[in-house]
């Protein structure tokens, strides 16, 4: 990894292979995000934490692997997780990964899903150093009980202050596979004790990754990624949900609703965790799936990136994904060409009419029966298992777009956040063309 290598805007994989965002936390007056890495190669194995670090969740710099493997727990991968703060320290909580049956020919891969899972945490007195060989713990050892969860799939510890002790969410499935959460219970967040479950009926995956649950002030956020969601064949089936649920930490009650919203219409964002930014709002980054490597001039190939933080809200019911304020801030400076921009991308706003379109370099965003819809034929890669047009549900509340658009990944706010559509792009082409949309305005990036 080339180390202090600073990013504008989206953040991406510093060389070979990231996913999931991990231990995403505002501490000693820095935001810090984790990311699942493995460093040597384009492609997932054995997962290590890269950190990266920003002052204001727009200029990225990265700092190194905080986490590799060094135990038993975790012999084979350090699986997602997240960070709380705690006397001072950061304390960082996630799934240590046992292989039984690594593939002989790669021991990145495990066979036959011969591996056990163990929740681990460790704590670092400035959030930078992390005693890898002396300060790690396994807090709940592999899942034995049939009727609580799975030895091999229960993973990605999330973690947060309750009103009176600390609450755990995790992954996993049931005997009869289906996805499903528990909860856990602490102290002192070294104790930890089961306390309950949350599941719902068939059809809504075998495998729940990456929960993350939270209040915002308009309500309870559940948001959560089961495996094999769609059922259609396509890459990927595995997709990120929200629902608003109720959560009573008196038995850690959870009531999941049928009504779910997709974190992103665009489908490739998965894996999304939250945290509370500096000034208390809820702010959420989420791992963009890319189906090919890329591969640029002068720097090794590289896949994996994060879409821009977006502040979650509630109300009436409906959830929202607002692009986070210093994004707006930085995204500010007034260009009249496209090319003006910078390699932190552009952003172009605009009304967009019923029957409306606005082409950014062959990919396209429309209005048509109320709903915004986008299609990457012209931009994407030569894979033919992949969805190309997306759309999201009719939109209420007018028709303002907010479009950031960077070399490989296109983010489309409808109506600052009550829907989102954002895409992987390969071989955009330079400039942007709108017919039936009004007021039109075109924003680079500000210097940090
Ligand atoms: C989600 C996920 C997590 C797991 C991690 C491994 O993308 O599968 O459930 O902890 O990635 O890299």
């Amino acid at each position: 990894m080339e180390r202090h290598l600073q990013q504008e805007g989206h953040l991406k994989a510093p060389g070979n292979w990231i996913n999931d965002p991990n231990g995403f936390i505002f501490y000693q007056g820095k935001y810090h995000l984790f990311y699942q890495y493995f460093p040597y190669g384009p492609f997932w194995g054995t997962m290590h934490w890269g950190h990266a670090t920003s002052d204001d969740l727009v200029s990225w710099e990265h700092v190194g692997i905080a986490l590799f493997p060094t135990k038993y727990g975790d012999q084979n991968g350090c699986f997602s997780g997240s960070a709380v703060e705690h006397d001072g320290k950061m304390v960082l909580f996630y799934t240590g990964v046992h292989y039984h049956e690594p593939d002989p020919e790669n021991i990145h891969a495990c066979l036959h899903d011969r591996f056990e899972s163990c929740q681990m945490s460790v704590a670092s007195d400035d959030g930078t150093h992390f005693d890898n060989f002396g300060g790690k713990r396994v807090v709940i050892p592999p899942v034995v009980d049939k009727k609580v969860g799975d030895w091999t799939h229960t993973r990605d510890p999330k973690v947060w202050k309750g009103e009176d002790g600390w609450y755990m969410i995790l992954g996993s499935r049931s005997e009869d596979g289906r996805g499903k959460l528990l909860f856990y219970r602490s102290e002192d967040l070294e104790n930890w004790f089961y306390v309950n479950d949350a599941t719902k009926g068939d059809g809504w995956g075998w495998m729940w990754e990456c929960p993350d649950y939270f209040k915002v002030e308009g309500g309870q956020v559940l948001v959560f990624s089961p495996m094999r969601f769609l059922k259609d064949g396509k890459w990927e089936e595995n997709q990120a949900i929200c629902m608003a649920v109720d959560f009573k930490e008196e038995g850690c009650e959870m009531k999941l609703p049928d009504a779910y919203q997709y974190l992103d219409y665009g489908l490739d964002l998965y894996a999304p965790q939250s945290t509370v930014d500096a000034e208390g709002r809820r702010v959420l980054v989420a791992w963009l799936r890319m189906p090919k490597a890329v591969k640029e001039a002068g720097k090794g190939p590289w896949s994996g990136m994060f879409c821009l933080p977006r502040v979650v809200e509630v109300k009436d019911g409906h959830i929202y994904f607002r692009v986070h304020p210093n994004v707006k801030r930085r995204y500010s400076r007034p260009v009249t060409k496209a090319e003006e921009a910078g390699p932190g991308g552009y952003r172009i706003r605009l009304l967009l009419q019923e029957g409306g379109c606005l082409d950014v370099g062959g990919y396209r965003v429309s209005r048509r029966g109320g709903r915004i819809c986008t299609d990457r034929r012209e931009v994407f890669c030569e894979r033919e298992d992949c969805r190309m047009v997306f759309e999201t549900p009719a939109v209420k509340e007018g028709n303002r777009l907010d479009v950031y658009v960077d070399s490989h990944m296109v983010e489309v706010y409808v109506n600052d956040g009550e829907y989102v559509v954002s895409n992987a792009v390969y071989g955009l082409r330079p400039g942007f063309h709108v017919t039936g949309g009004a007021e039109v305005e075109l924003f680079a990036l500000e210097r940090g």
